[in-house]
């Protein structure tokens, strides 16, 4: 039997929608960007988000459904994302999705975003060895889960104040390289040299796995204004150095927890995974272990509405629907 489920995502500035087939075959996948507009107030504005969803929306959907080659009706269910995410813009998604599914008289799956970074793992890599550990890494959470199978997650380690993609966005903001700061930084550091700054590894000496990620912005801030007095200051070095204490506390955990807990791969999740210096670091140190290191492809470590689609199919197979009336939900 073949399932084809329409995935819609817009818990922030992308207005995304893909069909996927059976879990795994990707037909479709469009994501229509809001980061040129948002760029220029530094940072999304969840009111702007959400009006430029109302306008995209529909075409997102329809370009989404034409390009797979299918029609309405071969359409087996909805899936959207409707947690977590910025309120207004998870509405849109969500409204459009019920008011799709009730049009098409097919079923509504609603589906938690970070689930959803996750299933981009398992669209590409369907053969992984679990347990795992996980790495998810986006722009609101910094999260390490025990997977026991593709469905079986413990949470054991997150961050106790801000997440890596946050900090990559607040640090990019301080030393004005732009909006959004995961890229920004990693395109500066390309051209800059760790260890001319001394920034500190936060927790990554401690026998726990939690993260804290805002001392070391702090840390930016201070290293930044007494290399400006002594007129030192080089934002490429800044932007290595910052990168590289941020990627080796993510890499040094990960791999703490993969022993602690004698995991038979890893794997990384969410925007920042997008990040060279960790994708090549995390590799490097799954060798060393024997534990093989697995992350989505570029267009999928960043939000878009295929992981939804994905992560929607055990859900349909569960017969796992949600009502009409199912909310949406900032936070977890
Ligand atoms: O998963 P995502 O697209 O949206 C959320 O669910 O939050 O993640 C966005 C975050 C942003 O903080 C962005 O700066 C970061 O991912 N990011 C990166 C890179 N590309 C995106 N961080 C580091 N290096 C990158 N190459
Ligand atoms: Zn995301």
């Amino acid at each position: 039997m073949t399932i084809n489920i329409l995935g819609i995502e817009t818990s922030c500035d992308e207005t995304a929608a893909a069909v996927v087939q059976n879990g795994r075959h990707i037909m479709s996948n469009v994501v229509n960007s809001q980061i040129d507009i948002h760029r220029q107030f530094g940072g999304v504005v969840p009111e702007v988000a959400s009006r430029k969803h109302v306008e995209n929306i529909g075409l997102v959907v329809e370009q989404a459904i034409s390009d797979s080659g299918l029609s309405y009706a071969d359409l087996d269910a909805v899936a959207v994302t409707n947690r977590p995410g910025l309120i207004g813009a998870l509405l849109v998604g969500l409204s459009f999705a019920k008011a799709f599914a009730y049009g098409i008289d097919k079923p509504l799956i609603t589906v938690n975003h970070l689930y959803g970074h996750i299933y981009a793992n398992l669209l590409e890599h369907p053969h992984m060895e679990f347990p795992a550990i996980c790495l998810v890494v986006s722009g609101g959470h910094t999260s390490l889960l025990l997977m026991h199978s593709d469905s079986e997650y413990d949470l054991i380690g997150e961050t106790l104040d801000d997440a890596a993609g946050e900090a990559f966005d607040k640090v990019a903001r301080f030393l004005g390289l732009g909006y959004p700061g995961g890229p920004a930084i990693q395109k500066a550091a390309a051209s800059g040299q760790p260890g001319r700054y001394s920034l500190p590894r936060v927790f990554l000496n401690r026998s726990d796995l939690e993260f804290s990620f805002s001392g070391l912005k702090t840390a930016v801030m201070n290293e930044w204004r007494k290399a400006q007095q002594r007129g030192e200051a080089d934002v490429n070095d800044m932007a290595a150095e910052f990168q590289y204490a941020l990627v080796e506390v993510l890499v040094g955990k990960t791999m703490q927890a993969a022993e602690q807990n004698n995991a038979r791969s890893v794997i990384m999740a969410g925007g920042v995974a997008a990040n060279s210096l960790l994708r090549e670091l995390m590799t490097q140190r799954g060798r060393e272990l024997g534990k093989p290191v697995y992350y989505p492809s570029l267009s999928l470590c960043t939000d878009n509405a295929a992981m939804i689609a994905a992560a929607a199919y055990p859900l349909f197979i569960q017969g796992r629907f949600a009502p009409l009336n199912a909310n949406a939900q900032a936070s977890l």
